[in-house]
């Protein structure tokens, strides 16, 4: 039995769906244990290129059955969406799509609300997708969430009912636009009838499953630092990400994770707001065009950086990472020097990221190595032996300074572009 968790050591963004859906070949579960449709995971394969939100991004192995646990919050459109696009594209989800009835589900309201705070927010906004998670979670913990398993009995319209009392008062008074319930109940409903089919409590088939010694492989969403409690807070996302989240949000305890796989890109990236120590400003510069990506989910051009190895080393130790898979190493091909963030100094004195918090990202100083790129392009190498010696010891940097080996390396964004060490 292996039981492998894929976590992004970074901002998210990491590459974490091409992994997952490279890693899913030989296991029997998929599931994704956080987060909502706020995630965005790029696959290319045999299918197509698929831009995924809810689904795990391992689906595509048929032999392969999909969870989305209680952990999760989802927008029933979107997902209606996904499995239907899906279903189209020949990837045949039905019967093999588990979907906990402990999940809670984003209403309407929670999108508005999303939207109204960060308005409110004005300059210290978060910078969020826009997508309803906070106030979806900030519902779940308050005891006012609805769920999947509402809709079995009268409590869906009752509680919705208060719940858009509550919050079309919160919404009128930040200038918002009021929600009719008859509108909203009748949209909920008309969802449930799509999602029903795919509801079931995974607790027993879950259990089946470890004690049948299967293989799970279960996909974080988001990244490291955009963890409620570790990332840079407030400028993080509504929910756990490290593994420790998959127990609560699956039921799977945690001495049965058997390795967790840290998915890092070779350089960083953010979208939103928040600390990016190794943040490259100059937009003019070949380094940063080389980097800019625009983000699966929201469109938005992200932030870029240098490889920041505090922020990995962190990550390998909050999560327990037991190998590396570093993604994206094409995207450096061409730079005539590379910049790799080894540390962070205060006032002249080593500091940790944990040590200085979030707001004390600012002040740190940067200690960078300089290593020198190469020219080929590496987008074809199948092998660790066809890489440069440049490209080859910028890997072996990344293991010295973090201590965990790099298994796997993404040279391109198909599944197979990848070199397994
Ligand atoms: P929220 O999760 O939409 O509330 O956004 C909170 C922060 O997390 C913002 O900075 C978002 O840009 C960021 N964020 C949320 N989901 C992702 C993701 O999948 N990748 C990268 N950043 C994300």
């Amino acid at each position: 039995m292996t039981v492998t968790a894929v976590i992004g050591s970074q901002w998210g963004d990491e590459g974490k769906g091409k992994v997952v859906d490279y890693l899913a070949e030989h296991v029997d579960y998929v599931a994704r244990f956080n987060g909502g449709n706020n995630a965005g995971h790029t696959v290319i394969n045999e299918f197509g290129t698929f831009k995924i939100h809810l689904v795990p991004s391992g689906i595509f192995a048929k032999s392969a059955i999909g969870l989305i646990g209680g952990g999760v919050v989802i927008d029933p459109r979107v997902l209606i969406e996904e499995i239907e696009m899906l279903n189209k594209a020949g990837v045949g989800v039905d019967g093999r799509l588990w979907i906990s009835p402990r999940s809670h589900l984003i209403m309407p309201y929670h999108k508005i609300l999303d939207g109204l705070y960060e308005q409110a927010k004005g300059e210290g906004a978060t910078g969020t997708t826009l997508r309803g998670i906070g106030p979806v979670f900030a519902d779940k913990v308050s005891y006012n969430g609805i769920r999947w398993s509402d809709f079995t009995s009268d409590a869906f319209e009752s509680r919705l009912k208060v719940q858009m009392e509550l919050k079309n008062k919160i919404i009128i008074a930040l200038d918002g636009q009021a929600l009719k319930y008859n509108e909203v109940r009748d949209l909920y409903r008309s969802y449930y009838e799509k999602v029903k089919p795919y509801i079931q409590e995974l607790f027993s088939l879950v259990q089946a499953g470890l004690k049948a010694g299967k293989n799970f492989l279960l996909e974080q969403a988001m990244g490291t630092f955009l963890d409620t409690d570790w990332g840079t807070y407030p400028f993080v996302t509504a929910s756990t990400t490290i593994p420790s989240a998959a127990s609560a949000g699956l039921g799977i305890p945690p001495r049965y994770i058997t390795s967790v796989v840290g998915v890092t890109k070779a350089y960083t990236t953010r979208v939103g707001a928040g600390p990016l120590p190794s943040e490259i400003h100059d937009t003019s510069t070949e380094v940063y065009e080389q980097f800019a990506e625009v983000a699966a989910t929201t469109g938005r051009i992200r932030r870029v950086g240098w490889l920041d190895l505090e922020i990995v080393r962190t990550a390998v130790l909050l999560s327990g990472v037991t190998e590396l898979c570093l993604t994206k190493l094409d995207v450096l091909s061409g730079l005539k020097d590379i910049q790799v963030c080894v540390g962070y100094k205060l006032n002249g004195k080593d500091v940790t990221y944990v040590d200085v918090d979030s707001y004390g990202l600012d002040k740190v100083e940067l200690v960078y190595k300089t290593i020198k790129g190469w020219k080929e392009d590496i987008s074809k190498a199948k092998n660790f032996d066809d890489l440069p010696a440049e490209a080859k010891d910028y890997v072996k940097l990344i293991e010295e300074a973090v201590g965990v080996p790099v298994k796997w390396i993404g040279v391109g964004p198909e599944r197979e572009a990848t070199i397994r060490r």
